[in-house]
Protein backbone atom coordinates (compact mmCIF):
# COMPACT_ATOMS: atom_id res chain seq x y z
CA UNK A 1 0.00 0.00 0.00
CA UNK A 2 1.88 3.04 -0.60
CA UNK A 3 2.25 5.52 1.94
CA UNK A 4 0.18 8.53 1.10
CA UNK A 5 -2.66 6.02 1.25
CA UNK A 6 -4.36 4.91 4.59
CA UNK A 7 -4.11 1.31 6.21
CA UNK A 8 -7.38 0.11 5.34
CA UNK A 9 -8.73 -2.06 8.11
CA UNK A 10 -8.28 -5.67 7.33
CA UNK A 11 -10.34 -5.95 4.49
CA UNK A 12 -7.89 -8.06 2.25
CA UNK A 13 -7.11 -11.01 5.23
CA UNK A 14 -6.02 -14.07 3.54
CA UNK A 15 -9.04 -16.39 3.85
CA UNK A 16 -8.91 -18.38 7.34
CA UNK A 17 -10.42 -21.19 8.81
CA UNK A 18 -13.42 -19.14 11.17
CA UNK A 19 -15.14 -16.47 11.47
CA UNK A 20 -17.59 -14.55 13.57
CA UNK A 21 -20.05 -12.56 12.37
CA UNK A 22 -21.60 -9.93 14.59
CA UNK A 23 -24.73 -7.64 13.84
CA UNK A 24 -26.01 -5.13 16.84
CA UNK A 25 -28.21 -2.12 17.21
CA UNK A 26 -27.46 1.16 18.94
CA UNK A 27 -29.02 1.45 21.87
CA UNK A 28 -30.32 5.06 22.49
CA UNK A 29 -28.78 7.13 24.82
CA UNK A 30 -25.75 9.74 24.90
CA UNK A 31 -23.64 7.68 27.51
CA UNK A 32 -23.98 5.10 25.08
CA UNK A 33 -23.20 6.83 21.96
CA UNK A 34 -19.84 7.85 24.14
CA UNK A 35 -19.01 4.32 24.54
CA UNK A 36 -19.30 3.32 21.03
CA UNK A 37 -17.12 6.27 19.79
CA UNK A 38 -14.84 5.75 22.72
CA UNK A 39 -14.62 1.79 21.69
CA UNK A 40 -13.88 2.54 17.81
CA UNK A 41 -10.50 3.84 19.13
CA UNK A 42 -9.59 0.52 21.15
CA UNK A 43 -10.66 -2.07 18.07
CA UNK A 44 -7.08 -2.36 16.52
CA UNK A 45 -5.70 -3.00 20.08
CA UNK A 46 -8.11 -5.85 21.33
CA UNK A 47 -7.09 -7.13 17.78
CA UNK A 48 -3.40 -6.81 18.65
CA UNK A 49 -3.63 -8.22 22.39
CA UNK A 50 -5.89 -11.16 21.07
CA UNK A 51 -4.45 -11.96 18.50
CA UNK A 52 -0.60 -12.34 19.69
CA UNK A 53 -1.58 -15.29 21.67
CA UNK A 54 -1.26 -17.23 18.60
CA UNK A 55 0.30 -15.30 16.14
CA UNK A 56 -0.11 -17.79 13.13
CA UNK A 57 -3.49 -17.61 13.76
CA UNK A 58 -4.29 -14.39 11.44
CA UNK A 59 -6.99 -12.85 13.56
CA UNK A 60 -8.57 -10.09 11.85
CA UNK A 61 -11.30 -7.60 12.81
CA UNK A 62 -13.62 -5.17 10.52
CA UNK A 63 -15.95 -2.94 11.66
CA UNK A 64 -18.61 -1.18 9.70
CA UNK A 65 -21.15 1.39 10.31
CA UNK A 66 -25.40 1.76 8.84
CA UNK A 67 -26.49 4.66 7.19
CA UNK A 68 -28.52 5.66 10.36
CA UNK A 69 -25.86 4.88 12.88
CA UNK A 70 -23.05 6.59 11.13
CA UNK A 71 -25.36 9.95 11.63
CA UNK A 72 -25.83 9.49 14.77
CA UNK A 73 -22.48 9.14 15.97
CA UNK A 74 -20.68 10.63 13.60
CA UNK A 75 -22.80 13.37 11.85
CA UNK A 76 -20.77 15.07 8.70
CA UNK A 77 -19.22 14.63 6.85
CA UNK A 78 -20.63 11.43 5.85
CA UNK A 79 -19.53 8.61 3.34
CA UNK A 80 -20.80 9.46 0.01
CA UNK A 81 -22.58 6.38 -0.75
CA UNK A 82 -23.80 5.01 2.61
CA UNK A 83 -27.52 4.33 2.66
CA UNK A 84 -29.81 2.07 4.46
CA UNK A 85 -30.17 -1.40 2.64
CA UNK A 86 -31.84 -1.19 -0.49
CA UNK A 87 -34.43 -4.28 -0.84
CA UNK A 88 -34.77 -6.17 -4.14
CA UNK A 89 -37.41 -8.90 -5.69
CA UNK A 90 -40.70 -9.77 -4.75
CA UNK A 91 -42.71 -11.11 -1.77
CA UNK A 92 -42.04 -14.79 -2.07
CA UNK A 93 -38.02 -14.18 -2.84
CA UNK A 94 -36.97 -10.94 -1.66
CA UNK A 95 -33.57 -9.65 -0.29
CA UNK A 96 -34.89 -7.89 3.14
CA UNK A 97 -33.35 -5.06 5.02
CA UNK A 98 -33.10 -6.02 9.02
CA UNK A 99 -32.04 -3.88 11.63
CA UNK A 100 -28.29 -3.42 12.26
CA UNK A 101 -26.40 -0.62 12.73
CA UNK A 102 -22.34 -1.76 13.71
CA UNK A 103 -21.20 -4.61 11.58
CA UNK A 104 -17.95 -7.28 13.14
CA UNK A 105 -16.18 -9.20 11.01
CA UNK A 106 -14.15 -11.31 12.83
CA UNK A 107 -11.72 -13.81 11.02
CA UNK A 108 -9.19 -16.10 11.93
CA UNK A 109 -7.43 -19.65 11.56
CA UNK A 110 -9.00 -20.83 14.69
CA UNK A 111 -12.43 -20.41 16.30
CA UNK A 112 -10.78 -19.83 19.92
CA UNK A 113 -9.59 -16.27 18.58
CA UNK A 114 -12.52 -15.59 16.99
CA UNK A 115 -14.14 -16.14 20.00
CA UNK A 116 -12.10 -14.35 22.58
CA UNK A 117 -11.59 -11.28 20.24
CA UNK A 118 -15.70 -10.86 20.24
CA UNK A 119 -16.22 -11.32 23.56
CA UNK A 120 -13.71 -8.89 24.41
CA UNK A 121 -15.44 -6.48 21.54
CA UNK A 122 -18.77 -6.98 22.98
CA UNK A 123 -18.41 -7.06 26.14
CA UNK A 124 -16.35 -3.50 25.93
CA UNK A 125 -19.55 -2.38 24.07
CA UNK A 126 -21.65 -3.47 27.01
CA UNK A 127 -25.00 -1.74 27.55
CA UNK A 128 -24.70 0.77 24.54
CA UNK A 129 -25.55 -2.02 21.98
CA UNK A 130 -27.65 -5.10 21.78
CA UNK A 131 -26.43 -7.76 19.51
CA UNK A 132 -29.20 -8.79 16.80
CA UNK A 133 -27.38 -11.31 14.56
CA UNK A 134 -24.44 -13.52 15.69
CA UNK A 135 -23.27 -16.07 13.24
CA UNK A 136 -19.96 -18.91 13.44
CA UNK A 137 -18.93 -19.45 10.20
CA UNK A 138 -16.57 -22.30 9.34
CA UNK A 139 -14.70 -23.04 6.16
CA UNK A 140 -16.00 -26.72 4.55
CA UNK A 141 -13.51 -28.98 3.27
CA UNK A 142 -12.13 -27.39 0.11
CA UNK A 143 -13.40 -23.69 0.73
CA UNK A 144 -16.57 -25.61 -0.74
CA UNK A 145 -19.91 -23.57 -0.21
CA UNK A 146 -22.77 -25.17 2.05
CA UNK A 147 -24.60 -25.99 -1.18
CA UNK A 148 -21.65 -27.74 -2.34
CA UNK A 149 -19.94 -25.75 -5.24
CA UNK A 150 -16.24 -24.43 -4.01
CA UNK A 151 -16.93 -21.13 -3.09
CA UNK A 152 -14.50 -17.79 -3.94
CA UNK A 153 -13.01 -18.57 -7.21
CA UNK A 154 -13.71 -15.68 -8.96
CA UNK A 155 -12.47 -13.50 -6.21
CA UNK A 156 -10.38 -11.16 -7.31
CA UNK A 157 -6.95 -11.21 -5.64
CA UNK A 158 -4.21 -8.83 -4.98
CA UNK A 159 -3.89 -5.29 -6.49
CA UNK A 160 -7.30 -5.70 -8.18
CA UNK A 161 -9.14 -6.89 -5.17
CA UNK A 162 -7.77 -3.28 -3.99
CA UNK A 163 -8.73 -1.83 -7.15
CA UNK A 164 -12.60 -2.97 -6.74
CA UNK A 165 -12.83 -2.38 -2.84
CA UNK A 166 -11.11 0.82 -1.78
CA UNK A 167 -12.38 3.94 -2.10
CA UNK A 168 -10.58 6.18 -3.47
CA UNK A 169 -10.30 9.49 -4.86
CA UNK A 170 -13.83 9.85 -5.97
CA UNK A 171 -14.51 10.76 -1.51
CA UNK A 172 -11.38 11.61 -0.55
CA UNK A 173 -12.15 12.35 3.11
CA UNK A 174 -13.17 8.13 3.03
CA UNK A 175 -10.12 7.23 0.85
CA UNK A 176 -9.33 3.51 2.03
CA UNK A 177 -12.64 2.74 3.06
CA UNK A 178 -14.95 0.53 1.42
CA UNK A 179 -18.92 -0.61 2.05
CA UNK A 180 -19.92 -4.09 2.73
CA UNK A 181 -23.32 -6.14 2.44
CA UNK A 182 -24.47 -8.88 4.28
CA UNK A 183 -27.07 -11.34 4.16
CA UNK A 184 -27.69 -14.68 5.79
CA UNK A 185 -28.78 -16.82 3.66
CA UNK A 186 -30.85 -20.26 4.93
CA UNK A 187 -30.34 -23.31 2.62
CA UNK A 188 -33.53 -25.92 1.61
CA UNK A 189 -30.79 -28.92 1.58
CA UNK A 190 -33.51 -31.42 1.14
CA UNK A 191 -34.73 -29.90 -1.64
CA UNK A 192 -31.17 -28.87 -3.36
CA UNK A 193 -29.45 -31.89 -2.49
CA UNK A 194 -32.58 -34.23 -4.47
CA UNK A 195 -31.41 -32.26 -7.36
CA UNK A 196 -29.62 -34.15 -10.05
CA UNK A 197 -25.57 -33.05 -10.54
CA UNK A 198 -26.41 -31.62 -13.56
CA UNK A 199 -29.30 -29.21 -12.30
CA UNK A 200 -27.08 -28.01 -9.57
CA UNK A 201 -24.17 -27.13 -12.05
CA UNK A 202 -26.78 -25.46 -14.36
CA UNK A 203 -28.33 -23.39 -11.39
CA UNK A 204 -24.63 -22.20 -10.16
CA UNK A 205 -23.19 -21.96 -13.68
CA UNK A 206 -19.65 -24.69 -12.51
CA UNK A 207 -18.72 -27.67 -12.30
CA UNK A 208 -19.40 -29.17 -9.05
CA UNK A 209 -16.35 -31.42 -8.58
CA UNK A 210 -13.45 -29.61 -10.47
CA UNK A 211 -15.12 -26.25 -10.00
CA UNK A 212 -14.81 -25.29 -13.89
CA UNK A 213 -17.04 -22.38 -15.18
CA UNK A 214 -19.63 -24.14 -17.73
CA UNK A 215 -19.48 -22.91 -21.32
CA UNK A 216 -21.15 -20.24 -22.20
CA UNK A 217 -22.94 -22.84 -24.81
CA UNK A 218 -24.49 -24.05 -21.72
CA UNK A 219 -24.29 -22.22 -18.95
CA UNK A 220 -28.12 -20.26 -18.43
CA UNK A 221 -28.19 -16.51 -18.35
CA UNK A 222 -30.24 -17.39 -14.91
CA UNK A 223 -27.02 -19.36 -13.95
CA UNK A 224 -25.61 -17.68 -10.41
CA UNK A 225 -22.38 -17.31 -12.10
CA UNK A 226 -23.95 -15.22 -14.99
CA UNK A 227 -26.09 -13.08 -13.08
CA UNK A 228 -23.51 -12.09 -10.87
CA UNK A 229 -20.87 -10.92 -13.29
CA UNK A 230 -21.16 -7.21 -14.43
CA UNK A 231 -19.63 -5.38 -16.90
CA UNK A 232 -19.36 -1.83 -17.60
CA UNK A 233 -17.75 -0.07 -20.40
CA UNK A 234 -16.32 -3.05 -21.75
CA UNK A 235 -14.98 -4.10 -18.34
CA UNK A 236 -16.12 -6.76 -15.72
CA UNK A 237 -16.37 -5.06 -12.04
CA UNK A 238 -15.72 -7.00 -9.66
CA UNK A 239 -16.65 -7.32 -5.90
CA UNK A 240 -14.79 -9.25 -2.82
CA UNK A 241 -16.72 -11.71 -0.95
CA UNK A 242 -15.98 -14.11 1.93
CA UNK A 243 -19.07 -16.56 2.60
CA UNK A 244 -19.14 -18.47 4.89
CA UNK A 245 -20.92 -21.90 5.95
CA UNK A 246 -22.89 -22.26 9.52
CA UNK A 247 -25.26 -24.12 10.56
CA UNK A 248 -26.66 -27.04 13.35
CA UNK A 249 -27.73 -29.86 11.98
CA UNK A 250 -29.81 -31.05 14.94
CA UNK A 251 -32.14 -28.29 14.31
CA UNK A 252 -32.23 -28.75 10.47
CA UNK A 253 -30.41 -25.16 10.28
CA UNK A 254 -27.90 -24.93 7.36
CA UNK A 255 -26.78 -21.44 6.02
CA UNK A 256 -24.26 -19.39 4.40
CA UNK A 257 -23.35 -16.07 5.27
CA UNK A 258 -22.95 -13.51 2.43
CA UNK A 259 -20.41 -10.84 3.02
CA UNK A 260 -19.21 -8.44 -0.30
CA UNK A 261 -16.72 -5.40 0.06
CA UNK A 262 -17.08 -3.28 -2.71
CA UNK A 263 -15.48 0.71 -3.66
CA UNK A 264 -19.56 1.44 -3.72
CA UNK A 265 -22.55 -0.41 -2.98
CA UNK A 266 -23.57 -0.37 -6.51
CA UNK A 267 -22.36 -3.15 -8.22
CA UNK A 268 -23.00 -5.39 -4.91
CA UNK A 269 -27.13 -4.34 -5.41
CA UNK A 270 -27.43 -4.40 -8.72
CA UNK A 271 -25.92 -7.97 -8.46
CA UNK A 272 -28.84 -8.80 -5.97
CA UNK A 273 -31.35 -7.19 -8.28
CA UNK A 274 -30.36 -9.31 -10.95
CA UNK A 275 -30.36 -12.15 -8.88
CA UNK A 276 -33.80 -11.83 -7.02
CA UNK A 277 -35.89 -9.86 -9.50
CA UNK A 278 -33.50 -11.41 -12.70
CA UNK A 279 -31.67 -9.87 -15.49
CA UNK A 280 -34.04 -9.30 -17.37
CA UNK A 281 -37.07 -9.44 -15.15
CA UNK A 282 -38.34 -13.08 -14.72
CA UNK A 283 -34.57 -14.44 -15.41
CA UNK A 284 -33.54 -14.56 -11.82
CA UNK A 285 -31.19 -16.66 -9.85
CA UNK A 286 -32.74 -20.12 -9.51
CA UNK A 287 -30.29 -20.51 -6.35
CA UNK A 288 -33.15 -18.43 -4.42
CA UNK A 289 -35.67 -21.27 -4.67
CA UNK A 290 -33.87 -23.53 -2.20
CA UNK A 291 -32.26 -20.37 -0.47
CA UNK A 292 -33.68 -17.28 1.85
CA UNK A 293 -32.50 -14.23 2.66
CA UNK A 294 -33.11 -14.27 6.60
CA UNK A 295 -31.13 -10.50 7.13
CA UNK A 296 -29.57 -7.81 5.45
CA UNK A 297 -27.42 -5.00 6.15
CA UNK A 298 -25.08 -1.96 4.24
CA UNK A 299 -22.36 -0.89 6.05
CA UNK A 300 -19.65 1.52 5.56
CA UNK A 301 -16.09 0.41 6.66
CA UNK A 302 -13.77 3.36 7.38
CA UNK A 303 -10.11 3.14 7.10
CA UNK A 304 -8.01 1.97 10.11
CA UNK A 305 -6.61 5.48 10.81
CA UNK A 306 -10.13 6.77 10.75
CA UNK A 307 -11.56 4.13 12.57
CA UNK A 308 -9.72 5.15 15.54
CA UNK A 309 -9.92 8.93 15.38
CA UNK A 310 -13.62 8.09 15.24
CA UNK A 311 -13.33 8.54 18.95
CA UNK A 312 -13.10 11.85 19.33
CA UNK A 313 -16.31 12.79 16.74
CA UNK A 314 -19.42 13.94 18.10
CA UNK A 315 -22.07 15.96 15.86
CA UNK A 316 -24.08 17.12 18.60
CA UNK A 317 -22.34 20.40 19.19
CA UNK A 318 -21.62 21.45 14.99
CA UNK A 319 -22.89 18.77 12.82
CA UNK A 320 -24.32 21.27 10.55
CA UNK A 321 -20.72 22.42 8.74
CA UNK A 322 -18.73 18.83 9.58
CA UNK A 323 -16.54 20.45 11.49
CA UNK A 324 -16.98 18.10 14.17
CA UNK A 325 -14.48 15.88 12.63
CA UNK A 326 -11.15 15.84 13.75
CA UNK A 327 -7.92 16.62 11.26
CA UNK A 328 -7.46 14.13 10.38
CA UNK A 329 -6.66 11.14 7.79
CA UNK A 330 -8.84 13.03 5.15
CA UNK A 331 -5.96 15.70 5.05
CA UNK A 332 -3.94 13.00 3.79
CA UNK A 333 -6.06 11.31 1.65
CA UNK A 334 -6.62 14.19 -0.54
CA UNK A 335 -3.90 14.44 -1.54
CA UNK A 336 -3.13 10.73 -2.43
CA UNK A 337 -1.74 10.62 -6.02
CA UNK A 338 -3.87 9.57 -9.36
CA UNK A 339 -3.25 5.77 -9.74
CA UNK A 340 -1.94 5.84 -12.97
CA UNK A 341 -0.94 2.26 -12.82
CA UNK A 342 -3.45 -0.06 -15.02
CA UNK A 343 -6.03 0.50 -11.93
CA UNK A 344 -9.40 -0.64 -13.95
CA UNK A 345 -11.00 2.75 -13.58
CA UNK A 346 -13.97 2.07 -11.74
CA UNK A 347 -14.01 5.47 -10.26
CA UNK A 348 -16.99 6.00 -12.88
CA UNK A 349 -19.06 4.04 -10.11
CA UNK A 350 -19.18 7.54 -8.16
CA UNK A 351 -22.58 7.70 -10.80
CA UNK A 352 -25.16 5.39 -11.99
CA UNK A 353 -23.45 2.44 -13.51
CA UNK A 354 -24.76 1.38 -16.85
CA UNK A 355 -23.64 -2.35 -16.84
CA UNK A 356 -24.12 -4.56 -20.04
C1 LIG B 1 -27.07 -18.18 -1.21
C2 LIG B 1 -25.93 -17.57 -1.04
C3 LIG B 1 -24.79 -17.73 -2.01
C4 LIG B 1 -24.09 -18.85 -2.31
C5 LIG B 1 -24.23 -20.25 -1.71
C6 LIG B 1 -23.13 -18.48 -3.33
C7 LIG B 1 -22.24 -19.36 -3.91
C8 LIG B 1 -21.43 -19.05 -4.97
C9 LIG B 1 -20.61 -20.00 -5.69
C10 LIG B 1 -20.50 -21.48 -5.36
C11 LIG B 1 -19.97 -19.34 -6.67
C12 LIG B 1 -18.99 -19.89 -7.73
C13 LIG B 1 -17.56 -19.83 -7.34
C14 LIG B 1 -16.98 -18.46 -7.19
O1 LIG B 1 -16.56 -17.82 -8.14
O2 LIG B 1 -16.95 -17.99 -6.08
C15 LIG B 1 -20.36 -17.95 -6.57
C16 LIG B 1 -19.91 -16.94 -7.39
C17 LIG B 1 -20.23 -15.63 -7.23
N1 LIG B 1 -21.15 -15.10 -6.35
FE1 LIG B 1 -22.25 -16.14 -5.03
N2 LIG B 1 -23.27 -17.15 -3.61
C18 LIG B 1 -24.28 -16.65 -2.84
C19 LIG B 1 -24.77 -15.37 -2.82
C20 LIG B 1 -24.23 -14.34 -3.55
C21 LIG B 1 -24.67 -12.98 -3.50
C22 LIG B 1 -25.83 -12.46 -2.63
C23 LIG B 1 -23.87 -12.27 -4.35
C24 LIG B 1 -23.87 -10.80 -4.68
C25 LIG B 1 -24.71 -9.91 -4.24
C26 LIG B 1 -22.93 -13.21 -4.94
C27 LIG B 1 -21.95 -12.86 -5.83
C28 LIG B 1 -21.15 -13.76 -6.49
C29 LIG B 1 -20.16 -13.37 -7.50
C30 LIG B 1 -19.80 -11.96 -7.94
C31 LIG B 1 -19.59 -14.56 -7.98
C32 LIG B 1 -18.51 -14.70 -9.06
C33 LIG B 1 -19.18 -14.79 -10.40
C34 LIG B 1 -18.18 -14.99 -11.52
O3 LIG B 1 -17.35 -14.10 -11.73
O4 LIG B 1 -18.23 -16.06 -12.16
N3 LIG B 1 -23.18 -14.43 -4.44
N4 LIG B 1 -21.25 -17.81 -5.55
Amino acid sequence: MPNDIPEPQAVYAPITRSAIFIVATLVDGDAHADTVRAWCADVAALVRSVGKRVPSGNLSCVVGFASDAWDRLFGAPRPAQLHPFREFGPGERRAIATPGDILLHIRADQMDLCFELATQLIGRLGEAVMVVDEVQGFRYFDLRSMVGFVDGTENPTGREAVDFTMIGDEDPEFTAGSYVLVQKYIHDMKGWNALPVETQERIIGRTKLSDIELDDAVKPTSSHSSLTTLVENGQEVKILRDNMPFGRPGSGEFGTYFIGYARSPEPIEKMLENMFVGRPPGNYDRLLDFSRAATGGLFFVPSAPLLETLADRNPQPDSSHGSASPAAPSETLASAEPRVDGSLNIGSLKGTAQYE
